[in-house]
């Protein structure tokens, strides 16, 4: 027995659109990042997007979390909470938008983007590509009858590879009539391991990678989540259907993401690790 639901094609109208609606907001929210505003403007900004499209936001009252979206800055692996920190230039914040769209099933939609605030530096550059690639070969192993394992496996591959790291302590998750449910998507692991994935099964994808360890460690607050080292940490997420073809990702973004996929940035080369990256940057010149 597995308590994994799967989605009908009637389902998946309302979950589609809820999932739509995450995405254009985090879209829109890539037209605001910049030195000088507040973690607290982009939660206003996301609760007004949101609510006036008759939707509610997630994460508000969600086990208490206090705001409409988490903004996590630099070394906050995960949960920030939004607040008076104003954003400068060189940071990167990795946005987490999720909708709920009460339609006669409610569902909810999750997805993440890491932006650069200004003009980011070589770390930051190379911990936030990593970051993207692990969710692109994520997304890569979707396909029914591939094990969940798969996809830990190649996101876990390709980070240690770089001489990032893959945060254990926080997963992706089956997503639709509630906020989190089953299955736990790790991204990291063993292929062949795990359940295997099913046709209309829901989940998000969304690796968290960091420059130093993998270890976290808790604030006071209950939710802000930082690297144990104060390593900087990237993160991005979609909510994706398996399907017999593979993945179909429900949060895709018809429009380039500003402040971060306009960027040559992605062309960063298999280096071992973020000094190693820094080094040939160096003597390019
Ligand atoms: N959106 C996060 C996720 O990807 C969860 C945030 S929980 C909150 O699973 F309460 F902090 F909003
Ligand atoms: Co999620
Ligand atoms: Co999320």
């Amino acid at each position: 027995m597995s308590a994994i639901e799967l989605m009908t094609p009637r389902m998946l109208l309302d979950m589609r659109r809820s999932c739509q609606l995450a995405a254009d907001c985090l879209t829109a929210v890539g037209d605001m990042i910049e030195p000088g505003i507040t973690t607290d403007a982009i939660d206003r900004f996301v609760n007004d997007y949101i609510v006036s499209r008759d939707a509610y936001p997630s994460p508000l009252d969600y086990k208490g979390f206090p705001k409409s979206v988490c903004t996590s800055v630099n070394d906050c692996v995960c949960h920030g909470i939004p607040g008076p920190y104003i954003l400068k230039d060189g940071d990167i914040v990795n946005v987490d938008v999720t909708t709920y769209l009460p339609t006669e099933h409610g569902y909810h939609g999750d997805t993440s983007v890491t932006f650069y605030v200004g003009q980011p530096g070589d770390e930051a550059i190379y911990v936030v590509e990593t970051a993207r690639r692990c969710l692109e070969l994520g997304i890569a192993e979707v396909k029914h009858g591939k094990r969940i394992g798969d996809i830990g496996a190649a996101i876990q591959e390709y980070a240690e590879g770089r001489g990032c790291s893959v945060v254990r302590d926080y997963v992706g998750h089956g997503v639709g009539r509630e906020f989190h449910m089953p299955p736990q998507i790790p991204h990291f692991g063993k292929r062949g391991k795990d359940k295997r994935m099913k046709a209309g099964m829901v989940f998000t994808i969304e690796p968290m990678i960091n420059a130093g360890g993998y270890q976290t460690e808790l604030m006071d607050d209950g939710w802000t989540v930082l690297t144990l080292d104060r390593s900087l940490s990237a993160q991005f997420e979609h909510t994706v259907l398996v399907t017999r073809d593979g993945a179909d990702v429900l949060t895709a973004r018809p429009q380039v993401i500003r402040h971060s996929e306009d960027k040559p940035w992605a062309e960063v080369g298999p280096l071992s690790s973020p000094a190693a990256w820094s080094a040939k940057q160096e003597k390019a010149g």
